[in-house]
């Protein structure tokens, strides 16, 4: 089962306050849309509120047709609008649903994947050793990860691990790729990967993280292209939030967070030109006002209750 992560603080600042009463009229966005936590608490905290509309995105599939299931009566009602989709297309979607022409006044970014995305025998969990070498989160995406260890090169394999994975081990691990590749072993299944990682990244003493954890992450991240998706869909958010409305981001490891940190900064800044320009010559104005000056992060009593929300940091920019 999958717990919402920081589902108080995140749905505050989503619904741009905690008096339910004063809930604006328009779109709101749960960009990541998942189990449907974060947007079952919307809806429960809405639900009397007139003229309050919520649009729910996945790029899994699975998880929209089972939402659809569980909120057939909010659907039903106009409520919720349940898309499969990308959020890195979130204006197109949007102006499809016949909620487009309202305003919109927030939108959720939840990165990552949930708790049962990992127990569905698609390869991201190094606990499913059987599991073949896939991690797309949606079918449409072409590459999987068996592609990119029987395929790549060891410059490309090493940039995405060392990069993505921010594993320091990052040469030794595609050498040692190829060097099985070169015996004409072909990366089907998740032990497959595993045996080649514990050579090189299980240490003898005790380590704070799963030996395969880096690797898992950079390829997923590749497969995905979730920076790239990350990126564009801060971008697009910011362009169709109505002034005032708010960007709730939560993110779990440096990957995700740290775009999202440096596009807030910049666009938070009337300049931007580098810091040796004796003049401003770049014309930026800022069109955020940052709500977290420092990342809200879950407490004690959360991480003990889930401890997979231990890593997140969740940021709040709003329009200006
Ligand atoms: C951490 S889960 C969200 C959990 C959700 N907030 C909840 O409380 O149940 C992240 C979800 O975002 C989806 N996702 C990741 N990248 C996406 C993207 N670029 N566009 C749409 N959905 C995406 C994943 O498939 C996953 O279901």
């Amino acid at each position: 089962m999958h717990i919402s992560v920081m589902p108080v603080e995140s749905l505050n600042f989503w619904i741009g306050g905690d008096n339910k009463e004063k809930v604006l009229p328009g779109v709101y966005v749960d960009a990541t849309f998942g189990e449907g936590g974060h947007s079952r608490l919307f809806l429960e905290q809405t639900d009397k509120t007139e003229n309050v509309f919520l649009v729910a995105l996945d790029r899994d599939s699975r998880r929209i047709e089972k939402g659809k299931n569980f909120f057939a009566k909010e659907i039903e009602s106009g409520k919720l609008q349940l898309i499969k989709g990308n959020f890195s297309e979130l204006p197109a979607i949007l102006s499809s649903l016949k909620t487009k022409n309202l305003p919109v006044r927030g939108i959720l970014f939840d990165f990552g994947l949930c708790t049962t995305q990992f127990s569905e025998n698609r390869g991201f969990s190094f606990n499913e050793k059987e599991a073949p070498l896939d991690m797309r989160m949606s079918e449409d995406e072409e590459l999987t990860a068996g592609q990119i260890l029987n395929e790549w090169e060891e410059e490309a394999l090493t940039k995405i691990i060392k990069e993505k994975g921010e594993e320091r081990e990052g040469r030794k691990i595609a050498r040692a790729i190829l060097q099985k590749r070169a015996q004409g072993f072909s990366f089907e299944k998740v032990d497959d990967l595993l045996e080649v990682l514990k050579k090189i990244t299980k240490k003898p003493w005790g380590q704070k993280i799963h030996f395969a954890t880096k690797t898992f992450q950079a390829l997923r991240m590749t497969v995905n292209r979730e920076e790239e998706s990350l990126i564009r869909g801060l971008r697009e958010a910011l362009d169709i939030l109505a002034p005032g409305g708010r960007i709730v981001t939560i993110a779990f490891h440096s990957g995700e967070d740290r775009p999202v940190k440096n596009f807030f900064r910049r666009e938070s800044r009337d300049c931007i030109c580098p810091p040796e320009m004796p003049i401003c010559r770049c014309d930026h104005q800022k069109t955020l006002k940052i709500l977290t000056k420092k990342p809200l992060t879950p407490d004690e009593e959360e991480i003990k209750r889930n401890p997979n929300s231990r890593s997140a940091k969740m940021r709040v920019a709003e329009k200006i």
